[in-house]
């Protein structure tokens, strides 16, 4: 192996890594739009709960929960889940690691389970031993390494709750899963899906969870987070995946989601990285999400 020091271009890092001590790792924290706002959620969250009409509600209304983007990808799909009179759904994590995502996507499904009365299933997917080895040049082999991210089982299935953990290389076990869990599925389709599986190949196997399937396995617009684009080019990694399956599927496209920055508490830069997969031939596809009514815009004066 060729020795050197690691490089600090990617990941966040592009002027060299935090500085260690004092008030220069506030400064760094607040100077990337990034750790910025993690910081500043972290100390609203604080605030939120001691103001009076504060609390869990608050928080989860202005996002300021552990892991926003997957609370938007839960009420996402449990609005729509109830709008389309399902009594449940399922939410997906690609890529678990050491837990810490799966767990909080656990914690919004029992949030908004009491909130909206839809039963939400949540179920991740992991190697369980690490990344596996990249296939393709496409997967950032400089970036990834096999045995990155391992994951502590037995810790883990201890915090795991209802949520289910699916381990062994998604190649095997996604093929399995649809097959076995079809009438689960149709019971409560897939409604949230989070890419973190970091390779182009690995992405590009997840994706058969939109190629393969019935209609009636999914929601006619499902909510995806592609964690893995920040950092990286569109010819590779996940973005390159997310192309290929838009050039095979013109029929089912996964695009991101259009100005949502804007209209989302505190701007918030996950919000770019938040896409739809838009089943345009579901039966449900043209189902008014909107009142019966519909939105009126008459003259102001
Ligand atoms: C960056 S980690 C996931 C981090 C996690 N989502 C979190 O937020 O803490 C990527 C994970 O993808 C998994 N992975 C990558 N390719 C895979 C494959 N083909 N089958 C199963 N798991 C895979 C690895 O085991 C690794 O744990």
């Amino acid at each position: 192996m060729v020795g050197g020091s690691p490089t600090t271009a990617q990941k966040g890092h592009p002027f060299g890594r935090r500085p260690v001590g004092g008030l220069a790792d506030v400064v760094w924290d607040w100077s990337k739009s990034g750790t910025r706002h993690a910081a500043r959620n972290r100390l609203l969250r604080r605030l939120i709960k001691r103001l009076p009409g504060g609390g869990v509600d608050a928080a989860y209304r202005f996002g300021l929960v552990e892991r926003p983007h997957y609370a938007y990808g839960v009420r996402r799909a449990t609005e729509l889940a109830a709008r389309l009179g399902h009594r449940g759904v399922t939410v997906v994590e690609f890529g678990v690691a050491g837990g810490n995502g799966l767990l909080a996507l656990a914690e919004h499904a029992r949030y908004y389970t009491a909130a909206t009365g839809v039963a939400v299933r949540v179920v991740g997917f992991d190697g369980g031993v690490g990344m596996p080895a990249a296939t393709d040049p496409r997967d950032l082999p400089y970036l990834f390494g096999p045995g990155f991210y391992t994951m502590d089982h037995e810790r883990l299935r201890t915090r795991l709750g209802a949520a289910e953990l699916i381990i062994g290389d998604i190649a095997e076990t996604l093929p399995h899963y649809l097959h076995t869990g079809a009438s689960l599925l149709r019971d409560q389709p897939i409604g949230f899906v989070s890419l973190d599986l970091d390779y182009y190949s690995s992405t590009t196997t997840a994706l058969d969870l939109f190629r393969s399937p019935a209609h009636e396995h999914l929601l006619p617009r499902v909510t995806c987070y592609l964690d893995d684009l920040p950092g990286t080019i569109e010819q590779i990694g996940e973005a390159a995946a997310i192309a290929d399956f838009n050039t095979a599927h013109p029929d089912k496209p996964i695009g991101r989601v259009l100005g949502l920055r804007a209209f989302t508490p505190f701007d918030p830069p996950w919000a770019d990285q938040i896409y739809v997969h838009h089943r345009l031939h579901h039966p449900a596809y043209a189902r008014l999400e909107i009142g019966a009514t519909g939105d009126q815009l008459p003259l102001d004066h």
